[in-house]
């Protein structure tokens, strides 16, 4: 047997990594500033993580979930703490995806109705109510095509609020800032309208921070520039660091029924055991205020390209768009550079570092991509 090829792959194989360096198989040192994919929160093979997963593994690495799990209680209160939810609850599952088709399951429990709007160019994952309210005809397949689902353009105040006042829209689903559809800010006007809009018909409000949340935008949600407070916050990716980890932050009016949502692997030892030490350094290092002053540097220092058309993000999110393709400069950062970065489209280069990026790091970024930019 072999792997299933649907991953176009770069001829490189990344075997060890520490903060926000990674070598390959030839020992060859590359600048991560691409994180894994958003995943590296707190840099690789951090010590307190290292030392946190290994000793859990060592007393119970997972038991099921129809017993007392404390670790999960304690996620709980520590994230409530530190993303500033403390009154809502936590429903932990496995990805990105699985935590958006919760979110749509209960907005869907909540108020019975089956009608869902998202973003034009939103990503929301792979799953089947989750891609359906992915706009990209490539990855539905016709078992997706279920007619839930109308896209609007992201800040076209006037069409979200209009759609949504005909009473039966059951949830709004947002990126505040859109990863895969090319960095692209939500504007706070356009979220409090649309806030506004759901506590007038009962619509629910679904932030996906899947991939802007958990610190990366300089705060810990990106939702929290634009004054508002949605029903249902879905995170994944830098939340335990890599291992596969995934949750659903849950307003207060959600009435919890025994079985309506469940998960076998969710919320696990090991998998808590991660998280809690992703937050224990994500707050002794403040990376958090970190991800917000190394990412204005680097935007700052990016606006000064010539080549690079617009630079837009928040924090370490960073896109930096050209006028062309930017396909053989992602590919000469990595093979020539040694940089990895990741893109969006044909013509956005996407910056996801670790958060524990330094300003110096950050510099010898600009100084590779300052190279490569001479012969793109
Ligand atoms: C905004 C957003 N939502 C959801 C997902 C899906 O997450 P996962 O791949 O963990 O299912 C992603 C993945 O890139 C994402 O960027």
């Amino acid at each position: 047997m072999k792997p299933f090829e649907v991953f176009p792959l770069y001829d490189v194989e990344i075997v060890r990594g520490r903060g926000c360096k990674v070598w390959d198989a030839q020992d060859n040192e590359y600048l991560d500033l691409y994180g894994g994919h958003a995943v590296i929160s707190i840099g690789h093979c951090h010590p307190h993580y290292i030392e946190a997963v290994s000793r859990q593994l060592s007393r119970l690495g997972f038991y099921s979930n129809s017993v007392r799990n404390s670790l999960q209680v304690e996620f709980a209160s520590r994230l409530g703490h530190a993303s500033g939810y403390e009154d809502y609850s936590l429903f932990l599952v496995n990805s990105g995806a699985e935590a958006n088709e919760n979110a749509l399951k209960l907005a869907s429990f909540h108020n019975g109705r089956t009608r869902v709007i998202s973003a034009a160019g939103a990503f929301h994952g792979r799953t089947s109510l989750a891609v359906e309210v992915t706009d990209n005809p490539r990855i539905n397949a016709p078992i997706n095509h279920c007619d839930h689902v109308t896209f609007l353009p992201l800040n076209d105040t006037a069409a979200w609020v209009s759609e949504i006042e005909k009473g039966d829209v059951c949830a709004v689903i947002v990126e505040c800032i859109q990863g895969v559809g090319g960095i692209h800010l939500a504007t706070p006007e356009f979220m409090q309208a649309v806030r506004k809009a759901c506590d007038a018909t009962g619509t629910i409000m679904i932030c996906d921070e899947v991939q802007c949340g958990y610190g990366r935008s300089g705060r810990f949600f990106a939702h929290q520039y634009l004054g508002v407070r949605p029903d249902l916050i879905s995170v994944a990716k830098g939340i335990a660091n890599g291992f596969p980890m995934a949750g659903l932050l849950i307003a207060p009016k959600f009435r919890p029924v025994f079985g309506m949502l469940g998960t076998t692997f969710g919320g696990s030892h090991l998998a808590c055991a991660a998280a809690i030490a992703v937050l224990d350094v994500m707050e002794s290092e403040g990376l958090v205020d970190n991800a917000a002053r190394v990412g204005s540097y680097l935007m700052e220092q990016l606006k000064g390209f010539d080549k690079v058309r617009e630079v837009r993000g928040r924090g370490l999110m960073i896109g930096l768009e050209f006028d062309k393709s930017i396909k053989e400069l992602r590919h000469d950062l990595i093979f020539k550079y040694r940089v990895f970065t990741g893109a969006a489209g044909s013509n956005i280069l996407r910056l996801l570092p670790p958060l524990c990026l330094t300003r110096a790091e950050a510099d010898e970024f600009l100084t590779r991509f300052d190279e490569a930019l001479r012969t793109f």
